[in-house]
């Protein structure tokens, strides 16, 4: 495929050209019309071709589109962390803004650390971040370290540190073995046994997604998980980090995913949907607690990009939350999200739809070869991107993955339309669903 002078992800994908977007929908060069059912990879909460956001990132364009943040402030930043601290939960009010989730990930992990080494002194022993396998959270040198896809950070294991990792609430496949509620949370628990074994006087923070997204396929949590490791952090003094990069900003319905189990963590990691992709956006919101210890000490977190508290992406990020909360978005990713697992839940009696999990209008699907013994496809099958090719000849995009249960087997997809979706929407998504699922199992068939 000719890419002229782009470097492209894959010089071997066969790519359709998109060439424009409204609503929900997508068009290639032949105006051909597909359903966004994943929002490229969880972004475009507000669907395509949006006049409202685009309008206010035009007008902040020609007002101010840049004055670099160690030298001035400017209004579109200011009021932009007063639209994120107006849904954020409880007194996680402060707000530093990035470029992406990465970004956000790694501004975390430097603040989490320094608030050790602003409070206790440079000789801080909290060194360390724990975390969960089966989780991403970005490509980077420091974020690889945490976790990932095991395909796309093996090859650089030797550039970065690797953090120790706890094992992920699986329930489908329970690395224990066991059943929820009679586990007790083992896999929560695991938090505390695994902090006791480094020592708490040197773990910083624990770090994962409330919802795991795109290495799992939507995996939500069992009751009382996410309530358990708060209690397990607070009891130790280690920080709480909500990787909410792609559950954030309403995806789940509510504000942030934490608010489902009203859990505040010390830091949530936002991006994804905070500016709907109408500009390259994250941030992350921080406790008065961390803060208090930051504006008392140094006062300067050691930390920037260029693109730190950009205008452009800050008029987007405000125009995002304000039409998402007049348009009740969040509820509608509650509602439309019961309606389009109530959908799933029928797919069941496919025979390779080994499962279907999520929250809101973040759901997920696991391809399985024998539904009774939970066999997945070879991997040299490639099961997850013959199903999305299927879907796509039906119209509908989703978004796969693959390697979840050794690293290397196991298929996945999510699917996750924007929040803008209607009930005839998702009826029309699960029909192509359905249609794309039945051709994968004809062509998977043994
Ligand atoms: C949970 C999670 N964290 C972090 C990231 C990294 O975000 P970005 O690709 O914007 O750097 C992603 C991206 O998919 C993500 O899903």
């Amino acid at each position: 495929m000719d890419f002229g002078k782009l470097i492209p992800r894959n010089y071997k994908a066969e790519l359709r050209k998109a060439v424009r977007g409204k609503g929900i929908y997508l068009y290639d060069d032949e105006d051909r019309e597909y359903i966004d059912g994943c929002c490229g990879a969880l972004i475009s909460s507000l669907g395509h071709g949006n006049e409202e956001v685009a309008k206010a990132v035009y007008d902040q364009l020609l007002t101010l589109e840049f004055a670099h943040p160690s030298r001035w402030k400017n209004d579109a930043t200011l009021e932009a962390a007063e639209e994120v601290a107006s849904i954020a939960p409880g007194d996680l009010k402060n707000v530093w803004f990035v470029s992406g989730g990465s970004e956000a990930i790694e501004s975390a992990l430097k603040l989490a650390r320094q608030y050790f080494v602003e409070r206790d002194g440079k000789g801080s022993g909290k060194t360390t971040f724990i975390a969960r396998w089966n989780s991403y959270h970005g490509s980077t040198i420091g974020t690889m370290g945490l976790a990932g896809s095991m395909a796309r950070r093996r090859e650089f294991t030797p550039l970065f540190q690797e953090s120790p990792k706890i094992p992920p609430h699986y329930c489908y496949r329970c690395p224990y073995d066991m059943t929820c509620p009679s586990c007790e949370l083992k896999c929560a628990t695991a938090l505390e046994d695994e902090i006791q074994r480094i020592g708490p006087e040197r773990v910083i923070a624990f770090v994962a997604e409330p919802v795991v997204g795109s290495t799992v396929g939507a995996l939500n949590p069992p009751e009382g998980y996410w309530q358990r490791i708060r209690e397990i952090c607070t009891k130790y003094d280690v920080l709480l980090i909500a990787d909410e990069v792609m559950t954030g900003i309403g995806r789940t319905g509510k504000a942030f995913c934490v608010d489902h189990w009203d859990v505040v963590p010390e830091i949530i990691c936002s991006a994804k949907a905070m500016a709907s992709g109408y500009s390259p956006a994250g941030g992350i919101l921080v406790s008065q607690k961390l803060v208090d210890v930051l504006k008392g000490g140094s006062g300067a977190f050691q930390h920037g990009h260029t693109y730190n508290a950009n205008p452009a992406s800050a008029a987007a990020i405000t125009a995002t939350i304000r039409i998402m909360k007049r348009d009740g978005l969040f509820e509608n990713a509650m509602k439309r999200g019961e309606q389009l697992m109530a959908g799933l839940k029928d797919m069941m009696d496919l025979p390779i739809v080994g499962d279907v999990r999520g929250l809101g209008l973040m759901r997920g699907i696991e391809i399985v070869a024998n539904k009774d013994t939970k066999e997945p496809f070879p991997p040299s099958i490639k099961a997850a991107a013959l199903v999305t090719s299927c879907c796509m000849d039906q119209g509908l995009v989703i978004y796969p993955g693959t390697g979840m249960i050794n690293g290397v087997a196991g298929d996945q997809f999510l699917i996750a339309p924007p929040l803008i979706v209607t009930e005839a929407q998702i009826d029309d998504i699960l029909k192509k669903l359905r249609a794309g699922l039945e051709e994968a199992c004809v062509r998977l068939k043994p």
